[in-house]
Order: C-alpha cells, then sequence, then structure tokens
C-alpha cells in the first residue's frame, strides 16, 4: 500500500514523456530508394501517407540514408496537404558532414546540436540514437491537420557518389484536447498530466486570436480543503459575455444568477444539462461540434475542451501549455520543467481582466497558498477509504483510474467516483 501512496504522489512533477505521439515509417515502397549523383536524375522522393487528422504539436524526423560523402546532399521535408501553409519545404540539412559515411539522425527542433558547418564526424552524423536542430523549422507544420502525404526530398548537387535512402520516419504529436479535473489534475494539450496544489485563481486558456480576435479566455479558482484542493469555480469569457460555474449548479451569465442560457456573444450557444441531483454539465458549442464542457458534481467543478483545434487556439496559453508546441511555457516563452512554478507562473495577474464576479483571497500579487506536501501525505495514509475500495470504485475510469484513487482517498468520499469528470 504504502508504494502506491508513493506512485501517487510522482503526480506532482511534470511528464516528460509525449504522452501523444505516433511514428509513421517509410514502407517497402519508399525505402531503400537509389540517390543518384546530379547529371543522372536529381531528386529522389519518397511519401508517407497519414490518414489520420490531428492538429499537429511537434514533428520530429528520422533519417537513415547511406552514401559515401553526406556533404553533397540536400534533405527537406514536405507536406502535401491542402491546409494553406504558403511555404511547406521545410530544410533539415544541405551540404553539412563532410565526408562522412551515411547520415542517420533524428532531426527534432528541442535539440541542441545542429549540423550546421559540422564537418567529418560520425558521432553527429551517423548516430541512431542522436537529435539534431534541423536547418530549418519543423514548427512550421504545428497547428496544421496531420493527414496527407508527408515527402522527403533529397538532392545530390554534386556529380561524384551515389546513395540510397534506406528508411525514415515522421514522429507526429498531438495536439489535444486540454483538461483541468479532480485533485485537480491538469492535461495539457499534448497529453501530459500534472497537479496542481495551489489555491488561487488561474489561467487555463488565454486565447486572444478565438473568433478572428472576439477572444476566448478560461480562469479557474481552485480551493484547498483539509490537506487536498479542487476546482471551485470556472469562468469563459468570449467577447464581453462570461459564463461563471461554482458549486452545487450555481451559474451566473454575464454577472446575473441562473441567467436564462442562449448565447454568449450572440453567437455561441451554451446549455446546461441535469444529470442527476448531484451532477450538471454546461456545455458552451464553438461551431463544427467543438465545444468547452465544464461540469460541476457537487461543489467539484471540471473543465475540458472536445475537438479542440488551432482554429479556436492557435497560440493560446496558460495552464493547458501552448496550443501548437504543446510545450509548458511561462509568460515570456521559457519552457518550464516544475509544476509548482508552472501553476504558480499562470495565477491570474493584478494586471489581467478579472473573470470572475467576486474577488476571493488571494490575488495576486499575493501568491497561491500552497498545501504542505508531508500533510498530505500523512492524510492520504489515515484515509477512511481503503486503497480497495477506491481501486474497485475507479475501475471504469480507465487511464484516469490513478487520479482517481488519489481523488477518492485524499477526499475520503467514494461518490466522488462517480463524478465521471471525464
Ligand atoms: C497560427 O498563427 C501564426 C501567427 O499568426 C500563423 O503564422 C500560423 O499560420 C497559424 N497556424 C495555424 C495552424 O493556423
Ligand atoms: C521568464 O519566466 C520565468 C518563469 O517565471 C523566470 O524564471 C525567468 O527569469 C524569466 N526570464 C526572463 C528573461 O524574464
Amino acid at each position: 500500500m504504502m508504494i502506491t501512496l508513493i506512485t501517487l504522489s510522482l503526480l506532482g512533477s511534470l511528464a516528460s514523456t509525449k504522452a501523444q505521439t505516433v511514428t509513421y515509417t517509410s514502407n517497402a515502397a519508399n525505402s531503400n530508394l537509389r540517390i543518384p549523383p546530379t547529371g543522372s536524375s536529381g531528386l529522389t522522393e519518397s511519401s508517407i501517407f497519414v490518414d489520420v487528422t490531428f492538429p499537429i504539436c511537434d514533428v520530429d524526423v528520422v533519417v537513415h540514408i547511406e552514401h559515401t560523402r553526406t556533404r553533397d546532399l540536400d534533405v527537406d521535408i514536405t507536406l502535401d496537404a491542402p491546409m494553406g501553409i504558403t511555404d511547406p519545404l521545410v530544410r533539415l540539412q544541405h551540404d553539412d558532414c563532410g565526408g562522412t559515411d551515411d547520415l542517420i539522425v533524428t532531426f527534432d527542433d528541442s535539440a541542441t546540436i545542429s549540423l550546421d558547418g559540422v564537418g567529418n564526424n560520425r558521432a553527429l552524423c551517423n548516430n541512431d540514437g542522436i537529435s539534431v536542430r534541423p536547418e530549418g523549422s519543423l514548427a512550421t507544420f504545428n497547428g496544421y491537420p496531420s493527414s496527407g502525404f508527408w515527402t522527403l526530398k533529397i538532392r545530390d548537387d554534386q556529380d561524384r557518389k551515389r546513395g540510397e535512402l534506406l528508411s525514415w520516419s515522421v514522429k507526429l504529436t498531438r495536439c489535444g484536447d486540454g483538461a483541468g479535473t479532480g485533485d485537480p489534475h491538469f492535461k495539457s494539450w499534448a497529453g501530459e498530466w500534472f497537479d496542481f496544489h495551489g489555491e488561487c485563481d488561474l489561467v487555463f486558456i488565454n486565447s486572444p486570436k478565438f473568433g478572428h480576435g472576439t477572444g476566448l479566455a478560461v480562469h479557474i479558482r481552485t480551493k484547498a480543503r483539509y490537506e487536498y484542493s479542487y476546482i471551485e469555480s470556472a469562468a469563459v469569457q468570449i467577447g464581453d459575455s462570461v459564463l461563471e460555474v461554482g458549486e452545487y449548479v450555481s451559474y451566473l451569465l454575464d454577472g446575473v444568477s441562473n441567467a436564462e442560457l442562449d448565447k454568449m456573444d450572440d453567437k455561441y450557444p451554451v446549455t446546461h444539462t441535469e444529470v442527476n441531483s448531484k451532477k450538471h454539465v454546461f456545455t458552451i458549442e464553438l461551431g463544427e461540434g467543438k465545444q468547452i464542457v465544464i461540469q460541476s458534481f457537487k461543489d467539484l467543478v471540471s473543465v475540458k475542451t472536445v475537438g479542440a483545434s488551432a482554429e479556436e487556439y492557435n497560440g493560446s496559453q496558460g495552464l493547458l501549455g501552448e496550443f501548437g508546441t504543446g510545450k509548458l511555457l511561462s509568460r515570456n516563452g521559457t519552457v518550464m520543467t516544475d509544476a509548482d512554478a508552472f501553476g504558480n507562473e499562470w495565477q491570474v495577474r493584478d494586471t489581467e481582466p478579472k473573470l470572475f464576479q467576486a474577488n476571493r483571497f488571494p490575488q495576486h500579487p499575493v501568491q497561491c497558498t500552497m498545501p504542505s506536501t508531508e500533510r498530505l501525505g500523512r492524510m492520504l495514509g489515515e484515509s477512511t477509504i481503503s486503497m480497495e475500495a477506491a481501486e474497485e470504485a475507479c475501475e471504469h475510469w480507465g487511464d484516469m483510474k490513478d487520479q482517481c484513487v488519489y481523488d477518492v482517498m485524499a477526499a475520503g468520499d467514494l461518490e466522488l467516483a462517480d463524478a465521471g469528470a471525464f
């Protein structure tokens, strides 16, 4: 039992794995292609067809090229899809690596090493495990839909040697829906889960470009209770309209309590469904089936997006990270790796619009109130609910089961397992 508790308490750190990355690799028909020297026939092209459509958060490209003079090569990648990138050809490398045999690397925007200007160097150019920065930016594709033909184009611009494209892969990371739920657990656009237990008002999503400048923002208000914390209310602003949802079905539309729900900003339909006496669902329709869904279960509130794409969230920042890269960025654009620091970074500042009608302590510049982790651990060990009972009640939560078990035990409330935040 102790071991499980320790595992659960690790949820507080930021996962570094890319939860939503799929690798597509060239198959027999588009592998082992000859790369002729200039003068013969020029360009070698190999296409991988991706038939699944999702907004791209990150692209990496792995190449296995056999060639006795790598510096004779220019390697580019493009995505042939109807999506309006003006110049979708991204240069991976050209004329680098001198006379190194073979080019075997992963091109990754976030790599620290660049091949630019590198001469004969097997460790950098022919190294199955190495990631190098491409010359162009693979982020060119970020936010755009993934589907279509991804084509690698290789040109040998010297008339000396020939080579072969053995195989290659494109690794696509999906920007998915984001969420904030339970204790509270957050799921970033790139599918990373993390916890933040501070009590304060937080910028969940800030998407100023939404609706051609109408703007969309979501703030959440967290609250500590005993030794755990939860989302007490959420406020969604679209244009001049604000919907605030709090505990036990209390809600305000444009400051009016229990107002008749119709449309936000005269355009986006909002509905309220009572699932049962404890559970209520508010849905804001953003068009084409895309939604923001706020649920309340007794006094707990959760928020999630449905069908998120660059159309609504291009460049959006906040607790869900930056849409289009999925990175957990600070306000000044640095990548953050500590969940507590990241949460505090997105506390609603005193220079930002306040979406909640009533102020509640703490308000910036007073910092978020942080719980004592020591007390949190002791509390879980002393939970009135047994681990076995919690696990049984949470079985139907699938990959969210651990978070559910944690919440049920921390709150000492088995009913929480029925909240079905997702
Ligand atoms: C997102 O916005 C940037 C900057 O305005 C633009 O260059 C890019 O094409 C947009 N991406 C998508 C997927 O719409
Ligand atoms: C950027 O923000 C981070 C997080 O708040 C901070 O630690 C860092 O000092 C800031 N960097 C600059 C250059 O302002």
